[in-house]
């Protein structure tokens, strides 16, 4: 190896919005649910994250910049992904550079990462499920990584749970498994993102702020002192999640509305009843809320589902086009972003699938 060379990778990868929420870990550091959870990845063009990573014998340590500014790999989510990779790393040869890792040089080589998300990070928009998926993805192109995305999948949960639920397009579900070294704890896609093309999703962003609790410490606290939480665990997630893959594989939007707005809602009373409460939601959330139940009780059958994730996001899904319209002339009557109403902005888009842009 000459010392001049850099090799690089760059990926982008979309969030997922958990219409079945994972919420509490009965493992903390192998990042293993209490529950079962599905999600929706959407359209890399809105909210994605793109990681470029690069090696070369002229680094002298790992480093990573998130967003322009430099971050400490020290954290162990960090060296956990980087060490399940570079255990799977293999040899690379570019010719045409006169480039060529064998196995053993991963061990010795450093990494330098550089990610941005086009969105507000830890916000409540799961850019720690978008951020891992694209860091874990990238990394296991650069090193050559000849794991399939299920096995990939296992690695980037590492990071972030949710992220594990990135590295698939379409509707994907995050099997909880059952083994204690969480070998079988991993993502898989139940539909691709051709299935149901009607949906349309769009994105309310109440607020941009870093939310108060993050969600790692958020669900440690739900789990050591919600009683409410087991019952979901136990006796609610596992029948509602056969119901959601029903709804999704037959394209039931009513069912599907029913069983996302239900989690939603449940989600956030686990939330209140943690010890002290963590309030996720704000004003506007609630009062979105309210607009979309009662446009849906107008119509007779749901338009629009509404979940939202640790924050007071929504992210609202109308059953096609047509009602994504009418939500938007809704929502744009009732909270006009940059007013009164404490609306930031809104995001519109389809789903999609995960590009490889490496
Ligand atoms: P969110 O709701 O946005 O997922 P979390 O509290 O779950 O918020 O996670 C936020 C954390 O995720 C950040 O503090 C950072 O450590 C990590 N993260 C966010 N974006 C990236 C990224 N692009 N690459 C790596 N890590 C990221
Ligand atoms: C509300 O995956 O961000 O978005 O595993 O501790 O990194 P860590 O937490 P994270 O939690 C996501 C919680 C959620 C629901 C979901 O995405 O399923
Ligand atoms: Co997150």
């Amino acid at each position: 190896m000459g010392e001049k060379w850099v090799l690089m990778k760059t990926a982008q990868t979309p969030t997922n919005i958990a219409v079945i929420k994972y919420w509490g870990k009965r493992d903390e550091s192998l990042i293993l649910p209490v529950n079962d959870s599905i999600s929706v990845t959407l359209d890399p063009s809105h909210l994605c994250t793109t990681t470029t990573v690069a090696v070369s014998p002229a680094f002298h340590q790992d480093r990573m910049w998130l967003n322009g500014k430099e971050i400490s790999l020290s954290g162990g989510r960090y060296q956990n992904c980087l060490r399940e990779l570079r255990r799977r790393a293999c040899e690379v040869e570019d010719k045409e550079k006169g480039i060529k890792i064998e196995k053993k040089d991963w061990e010795k080589l450093h990494l330098h990462i550089a990610s941005y998300n086009n969105f507000p990070t830890a916000a409540g928009l799961a850019s720690s499920a978008a951020g891992f998926a694209c860091l874990v993805f990238a990394l296991a192109k650069l090193m050559n990584v000849k794991e399939d995305d299920s096995q990939l999948s296992a690695i980037a949960r590492q990071g972030s749970g949710s992220a594990c639920r990135s590295l698939f397009g379409g509707f994907v579900k995050w099997i909880m498994g059952k083994e204690e070294d969480g070998s079988d704890s991993v993502a898989v896609q139940l539909v691709d993102e051709k299935h149901w093309d009607d949906l349309f999703i769009v994105i309310a962003v109440v607020s941009s702020r870093q939310k108060e609790t993050s969600s790692t410490s958020g669900m440690r606290e739900t789990v050591q002192t919600s009683l409410l939480l087991q019952h979901r665990a136990k006796e609610v997630v596992p029948k509602r999640t056969l119901q959601m893959e029903e709804a999704i594989k037959h394209r039931d939007f009513a069912s599907f509305a029913q069983l996302t707005c239900a989690d939603s809602n449940q989600f956030h009373a686990v939330c209140l009843d943690t010890s002290p409460p963590i309030f996720y939601m704000n004003d506007t959330s609630h009062k979105i809320i309210s607009c979309v139940e009662k446009w849906n009780r107008s119509e007779g059958s749901p338009q629009v589902a509404y979940t939202f994730d640790a924050g007071p996001n929504a992210v609202l899904i109308a059953r096609n086009r047509k009602a994504a319209a009418q939500l938007l002339q809704r929502l744009l009557f009732h909270f006009p972003p940059n007013s009164d109403s404490d609306l930031d902005s809104y995001v519109i888009g389809d789903k999609s699938i995960l590009k490889d842009a490496g």
